[in-house]
């Protein structure tokens, strides 16, 4: 399918803050590559551990930066040793008989890079919407475990989209997220707030899973679950969860958009119990949640969201997917 509608509007994408990278995959010393939107980009480290991203292609000659290596406070493209500082500008080009007479042409396109919730934040463009504010996940008192990343053969709305559809918990999670014998979706609302997507529900809990002791649950009796949730456009998502206890949960998911089709969803979690809990025991879990997800998302043709509401069917439990959709195109951040 090609209509305009499932076009995603790159450009408009470019202004948006996006996860590329795990910050503890960011190591000093060494640059690494990742693709965004299409876009080769490089991430180093200066030397006082500030992350960067620059197009990764040197302007003398093409070559991927990232092949290079990081000294100091620069980054040295291999081929011909020409030097970057972190802003992008040329400082050496060893090949001259005076190095430092540097064309104001030579620069690498440097992007806005910075780092929170454990990832790297790279946009293209100057960004439009600051990045959520999630304070739990930057308060002590609670645990915070980072799963996947899980790397999908779709585009990032499918991905997202999966993430907040209600209707698949039952069938594709049963005896973990959902309870086949309640499959009604119940009734919730969304208040659509320029980028930013709330709703709220109160669904079915499956009952408490032995296997993976997760969930803050304490009734085992057709238990419930509150969800809070905030879709930050275009692939950010801020889900808190609570059980009518003390104990909450928070699950950060935003995916980097490698290109239509391909995505990769990073999840970082936070929660006020089970502290002492192994990280391997969340990670197992959201491992097993998110393959067995995988196999239907990467089967959804178009690959990317069909952004039209005229595609695809919706129902009144829909109401995410078709408020989605309409504020991905309010917000132009698709066709
Ligand atoms: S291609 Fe990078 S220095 Fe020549
Ligand atoms: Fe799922």
């Amino acid at each position: 399918m090609t209509t305009p509608s499932i076009v995603g509007h790159a450009p408009a994408l470019r202004s948006c803050w996006h996860p590329v990278a795990e910050s503890r995959e960011i190591v000093r010393g060494v640059p690494a590559a990742v693709d965004l939107l299409g876009e080769a980009v490089v991430l180093w480290r200066d030397g006082a551990g500030a992350a960067h991203a620059f197009l990764d292609l040197c302007i003398h000659r093409g070559t991927a930066i990232s092949l290079g290596t990081v000294e100091g406070d620069e980054i040295v493209c291999p081929y011909h040793g020409w030097r970057y500082r972190s802003d992008g500008a040329c400082t050496r080009i060893p090949q001259l008989a005076d190095p430092t007479r540097v064309p104001a042409k030579a620069r690498a396109t440097a992007f806005h890079c910075t780092e929170r919730y454990g990832f790297v934040w790279v946009a293209l463009e100057e960004p439009r919407w600051p990045l959520p504010d999630v304070p739990e996940l930057e308060d002590g008192a609670w645990a915070t475990v980072l799963c996947g990343p899980y790397t999908w053969a779709c585009d990032a709305s499918r991905q997202v989209e999966n993430f907040t559809d209600f209707g698949h918990f039952p069938f594709v999670h049963p005896g973990l997220l959902g309870d086949p014998d309640r499959p009604v979706v119940p009734s919730h609302t969304v208040e659509t707030d320029d980028h930013v997507l709330r709703y709220d529900i109160v669904r079915p809990e499956a009952v408490a899973n032995d296997d993976f002791p997760v969930f803050g649950n304490e009734v085992v009796e057709a238990p419930e679950r509150r969800s809070r949730y905030e879709l930050h456009l275009p692939y950010t998502i801020v889900l808190r969860l609570g059980w009518g206890g003390q104990a909450g949960m928070v699950y950060f998911f935003a995916c980097r958009p490698q290109g239509p089709e391909r995505t990769m969803g990073f999840l970082v979690i936070g929660r006020n119990y089970n502290l002492e809990q192994p990280d391997s025991v969340l990670q197992e879990f959201e491992d097993v949640i998110f393959e067995q997800d995988r196999r239907f998302v990467e089967s959804q043709r178009p690959e990317r969201v069909p952004f039209d509401l005229a595609d695809e069917l919706h129902l009144t439990f829909d109401a995410v997917a078709v408020a989605y959709r309409r504020a991905m195109r309010a917000t132009g951040l698709a066709l």
